[in-house]
């Protein structure tokens, strides 16, 4: 019972008020309000992924997602489609507000402590750990290379927790091919503070992605995941970790678009190799689509409600 206690109640759970040690990954088209809203209300912190939403439209985001939680929440921003008015709206409105991939900025995590809201830094290096904590965060997300979606360091997730661990003194939290209660127990063991988990909440009964794309995680392991540049339409340079079998379906896809999306209503064309994930609304070649998946998708087994999902990864604790 103390061991349970011991690992339920962190620094992470002290500061964002949170019941249990775990944290929705920001995942658009994945992360619906009805997913942020289950994680939080399952005593974890849902996650709202801004990224290509307007400030109006994330400001009435937010206000659905408080009719549907009172319990903490945060919202995630990628740095290379930042949008500052939404950064305020964010920060005025939730707990937690997140960035990913860019170099830790001090005007920014001001202007997020300004409005209100806690700060925190995904980060793939040592390097860029102590630059989020020099840079006023509140805490940070240590992603290993195991992780699904766009990766930003080249470190296996124990080794980087290590470094990092050693070199600040803010609450971290371990990202990346985590997808078993074995791995959640010891990885808060090595004094990591909470969880982040994205690929196991893409097969939640609550989540946005569409049927095929869940499907073909549950058929796959760990090796039928790849780091590539593949999908690089919209967002050029970037690694990301995805299912093998969509890297070999586009490059043999003849053709400029592998299918429709729906966006607020509007049809969009995804072209070959964007970086558009398939929801539930997306028609076309799915198969063909970007597939991420973390190495963690070996334990995505079926669909599951998100507040199974997370009585099952911290049943040891
Ligand atoms: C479908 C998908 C989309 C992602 N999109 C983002 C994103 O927009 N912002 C972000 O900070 N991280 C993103 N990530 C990375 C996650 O934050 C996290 O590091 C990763 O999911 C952890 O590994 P796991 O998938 O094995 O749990 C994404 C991951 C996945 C699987």
């Amino acid at each position: 019972m103390v061991y349970r206690e011991f690992y339920l109640i962190t620094q992470f759970t002290k500061l964002t008020g949170c019941k249990v040690p775990v944290q929705l990954a920001g995942m658009p088209g994945v992360n619906t309000i009805e997913l942020a809203s289950a994680v939080s209300n399952a005593g974890g912190l849902g996650m709202i992924s801004a990224t290509h939403m307007t400030a109006d439209f994330l400001s009435d985001t937010l206000e659905i997602l408080k009719e549907k939680t009172s319990m903490p929440a945060g919202v995630n921003f990628l740095m290379p489609f930042l949008d500052l008015d939404a950064v305020k709206i964010a920060a005025s409105k939730v707990k937690v507000v997140e960035f990913f991939y860019g170099s830790p900025e001090a005007s920014l995590v001001e202007l997020v402590h300004h409005y209100g809201a806690l700060a925190c830094w995904q980060i793939g290096s040592k390097e860029e750990a102590v630059q989020a904590q020099a840079a006023g965060c509140d805490l940070i997300v240590a992603q290993g290379i195991q992780a699904g979606g766009h990766v930003r360091g080249d470190i296996e997730l124990m080794l980087l927790l290590s470094e990092v661990l050693d070199s600040v003194s803010i609450p971290v939290i371990a990202a990346g091919g985590i997808g078993t209660s074995n791995q959640v127990a010891e990885i808060l063991k090595t004094g990591a503070s909470a969880l982040r988990i994205g690929t196991r909440f893409i097969a939640a009964k609550e989540s946005g992605a569409h049927p095929k794309y869940v499907q073909a995680l549950i058929d796959s392991n760990a090796e039928d995941t790849i780091l590539t540049e593949t999908f690089s339409v919209g967002w050029p340079n970037a690694h990301h970790r995805v299912l093998k079998s969509c890297v070999e379906q586009v490059n043999s896809f003849k053709g400029d678009i592998v299918g429709e999306r729906d966006l607020g209503g509007e049809k969009k064309s995804v072209l070959k190799g964007s970086i558009a994930l398939p929801t539930k609304q997306t028609t076309g070649h799915i198969e063909a689509m970007a597939l991420y998946a973390g190495e963690s998708v070996g334990a995505v087994e079926e669909v599951k409600s998100a507040a199974e999902i997370i009585s099952e990864l911290t049943r040891e604790l």
